[in-house]
């Protein structure tokens, strides 16, 4: 198991519809799934490990005399979730039948004991075959979810059952076979993305190099798992948001207004924008000229978090740091004195993290708990708070 719960062994056999596996791994990937792909080796005759790293920005092996000092068939194991085969072919089938261990894939099947899910993809008369029909009962008997191939045109002329599934129908079916679909189905989430800007006058701001990126990927995770979502975005270009609600705005108070009239109705508030600390006393409507422009007198910020946790009826609020030295003491403080029920905080030091698809920190629950979290896309981090807010709502 991983610290994400969210990491899959995509196992590819040697059918032409290896290809289509591709956009099978990108779209676990815009669900969050951390994916190592683990191709049989002949099945790099279709698509070649090149396209398989570069897709999944890891390391692709298919051999356990690969790699040998990391002991991958044992690591790769231990770190897995879930194991999504597709294509399954009738030899592939066949090996895991009957318990082979004669590559990587087949290997890590058995020494693991988490999720598999199958997807078939081979001639009507191989499917139909008396032992492969044997093969996929012997499977599912042991727990294997074995996809039904559909039916229609072939690689050749014929047509029959044995063809490869659409992409989201795959995706689909593995998402209720790992229990992460819709799961928030009835909740309302509101998201706060993007960096505050405070105006010194009509042409400059107080601002921070906050990308949007991190609560923008909340918004849609939580709207993906069936979530009514409230996107208050700051200062962020936001592509078009199916079924998300936005409302944009420029400055703290603005963001705190917004929030003073719909906190109350929302279960989880997720609190990713990176608020301005503070503001100019008096923003002027001419722009300040340059022998004038001196000095700015400032007032701190309203603590946004702060003043809405004494008005929480149960609603859990999730919070981040972003901090330069004493990364996770100075996180404890900021859950106690916001009145958070867990906050995520990253090491920013050196401008890391700003704007990356990537992110690295720690998790800090309200009980003391510590979940670290190396290396992740921001897609999957915003997937395991979601799950831990779920579970703190109860
Ligand atoms: O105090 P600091 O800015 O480091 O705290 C970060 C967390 O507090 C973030 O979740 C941010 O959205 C929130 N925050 C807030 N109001 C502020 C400043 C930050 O709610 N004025």
């Amino acid at each position: 198991m991983s610290a994400t719960n969210r990491e899959v062994i995509l196992g590819i056999g040697a059918g032409i519809a290896a290809y289509k596996s591709a956009d099978v791994l990108r779209r676990l990937q815009d669900q969050g799934f951390g994916v190592t792909v683990v191709p049989t080796p002949s099945s790099l005759n279709f698509v070649g490990a090149a396209t398989w790293e570069a897709l999944s920005h890891r390391a692709v092996t298919t051999q356990v005399w690969e790699r040998v000092e990391e002991v991958r068939h044992i690591s790769l194991a231990k770190n897995a979730d879930y194991f999504l085969i597709a294509p399954a072919t009738a030899d592939l089938i066949a090996r895991l039948a009957s318990g082979r261990a004669d590559d990587l894939l087949t290997n890590l099947v058995l020494a693991s004991d988490v999720p598999k899910m199958i997807v078939p993809a081979m001639h009507p008369s191989m499917w139909l075959d008396a032992a492969t029909v044997a093969n996929v009962a012997t499977l599912r008997a042991r727990g294997f979810h074995v996809m039904e191939p559909e039916t229609g045109r072939l690689t050749g002329s014929d047509s029959g059952q044995g063809r490869f599934p659409e992409t989201m129908s795959i995706v689909n079916q593995f998402l209720t076979v790992t229990g992460v679909h819709r799961d928030l189905e009835g909740k309302k989430i509101i998201v706060t993305a993007g960096g505050t800007r405070e105006a010194i006058d009509p042409v400059r701001f107080i601002g921070n190099r906050s990308s949007g990126k991190q609560g923008i990927s909340v918004a849609k995770a939580a709207a993906r798992r069936g979530a009514q979502v409230h996107l208050i975005a700051a200062n962020v270009e936001l592509e078009n948001l199916d079924g998300i609600l936005v409302t944009h705005v420029v400055t703290a108070d603005e963001m705190l207004q917004v929030l003073n009239s719909s906190f109350a109705q929302c279960n989880i508030l997720v609190m990713s924008a990176a608020v301005a600390d503070a503001k100019p006393v008096a923003s002027v409507d001419e722009k300040i000229k340059k022998a004038h422009f001196t000095s700015i007198e400032l007032e701190q910020n309203p603590d946004i978090l702060a003043t809405l946790a004494p008005l929480k009826n149960g609603q859990v609020m999730v919070g981040f740091a972003a901090e330069t030295s004493d990364v996770i003491a100075a996180a404890g403080s900021k859950l106690e004195k916001k009145g958070l029920d867990l906050i995520y905080v990253n090491d920013v030091s050196g401008g890391a993290i700003f704007g990356s698809d990537d992110t690295e920190g720690t998790i800090l629950l309200r009980n003391g708990d510590q979940v670290p979290v190396s290396h992740q896309s921001k897609d999957t981090l915003a997937n395991l708070l979601l799950d831990y807010a779920l579970k703190q709502l109860g």
